[in-house]
């Protein structure tokens, strides 16, 4: 068992500057703990978000940003009565609460779910956040049918193809939205989907193209709208809900800063600009919006088992894996997430093979 590892971290939240690669003591697995020797690791456009400072659910002080990560059950903590152990040597996915970017981990065995066999560590670590967040937000929260139409904004991004994979699996109709041509012709080569279900969000025509996909899908307006941007396409998107129509809203995107600070200035003039709604209106016209963190989930380790069983019944495909970085490259492989070009999901490789 290593009793030391490397990890990336950031003494303070504030910049992605600060980011650095250090060698440290990882002491064993407490009760009901496994260690996990890491392969490759999920980047998610939240750790820019944390290491900006930007995300509520920050650490204060030092931390180790990551929230997935795929490896081998090294050695087990003391076990615990009641609690279901994995073995060592068991290939697992697992979810951290801050702490990925490392090439080891001790985490509360209730994170880990088995890596699906066929499966390489990369498409494991690319899978838990984006198929729980779509599972969550379009499922529990969305209420998804056979038939449903529903808008995915950054639709060639990693929750976005999870999304797509998941409403493919329900039987809904997806209208596909993404922010540059270069995703269109991507989602074009990658997807079944009708020309009309892919959608630019550039401003200039941005309603009239939604009206031609929900005329294309022969629909009044959007039964579900999956939206992590919350920019100049919220007011249409919203706009355009069906009756009992859910806005389901996970994440503001647009508020990222284009540098490696926070940039005050752009910050405070999204937030003034920010979209405001009117709930009187919502009761005549019958839409609605949600709004969720699965961070929440994290804290809530007892209720993780389950949302994994849904996952693992809706036997979802091997996530796309758009990049692979190595360990070593950890910050620039989140700068190029964080620009907002990447397609599908970008990992990093512990070991170069997974
Ligand atoms: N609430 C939750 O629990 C939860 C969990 C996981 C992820 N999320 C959120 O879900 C979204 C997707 O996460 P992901 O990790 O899968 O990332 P991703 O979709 O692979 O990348 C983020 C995408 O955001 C879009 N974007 C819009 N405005 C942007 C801007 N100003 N700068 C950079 N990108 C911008 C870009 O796609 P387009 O231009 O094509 O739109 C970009 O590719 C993120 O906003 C994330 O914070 C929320």
């Amino acid at each position: 068992m290593q009793s030391h590892r490397a990890a990336w971290r950031i003494d303070r939240a504030g910049s992605l500057d600060r980011l650095r690669l250090v060698e440290e003591r990882l002491d064993p697995p407490g009760p009901g703990e496994a260690r996990i020797a890491v392969r490759a690791v999920g980047l998610n456009f939240a750790d820019a978000f944390a290491c900006l400072g930007l995300y509520s659910a920050t650490p204060r002080g030092s931390f180790v940003p990551g929230l997935e990560a795929a490896g081998v059950v090294e050695a087990l903590g003391p076990p615990l009565a009641g609690r279901a152990a994995p073995a060592v040597g068991d290939r697992v996915i697992v979810l951290t609460r801050f702490g990925g970017y490392a090439t080891a981990v001790n985490v509360d065995a209730r994170y880990l779910a088995p890596l699906p066999p066929g499966w390489s560590f990369a498409a494991g670590a690319a899978f838990p956040v984006q198929a729980l967040t779509a599972w969550y937000g379009l499922v529990r929260l969305g209420a998804v049918r056979e038939g449903s139409v529903v808008l995915v904004q950054s639709a060639a991004g990693g929750v976005g193809l999870q999304a797509l994979a998941l409403l493919a699996r329900l039987g809904a109709r997806p209208v596909a939205v993404v922010g540059s041509g270069a995703k269109l012709e991507f989602l074009a080569a990658h997807q079944r989907l009708a020309p009309a279900s892919l959608v630019l969000r550039e401003r200039r025509g941005y309603a009239a193209r939604l009206d031609a996909a929900l005329a294309a899908h022969g629909a009044r307006g959007f039964d579900v709208v999956f939206d992590a941007v919350l920019g100049h396409g919220f007011r249409p998107a919203f706009a355009r809900l069906a009756p009992e129509g859910r806005y389901v809203l996970y994440g503001a995107a647009d508020f990222m800063p284009s540098g490696t600070r926070r940039g005050w200035a752009r910050l405070a003039w999204r937030w003034l600009r920010r979209p405001r709604l009117d709930p009187l209106a919502m009761i005549s016209q019958n839409r609605g919006l949600l709004a969720f963190n699965l961070i929440w989930l994290w804290e809530a380790v007892e209720r993780v088992p389950e949302a994994y069983g849904a996952l693992a019944a809706l036997a979802l495909p091997a996530p796309h894996v758009g990049a692979r970085h190595p360990f070593t490259a950890a910050r620039a492989a989140l700068l190029e997430l964080k620009a907002g070009r990447t397609v599908g999901k970008t990992v990093l490789l512990v070991d170069p093979a997974a």
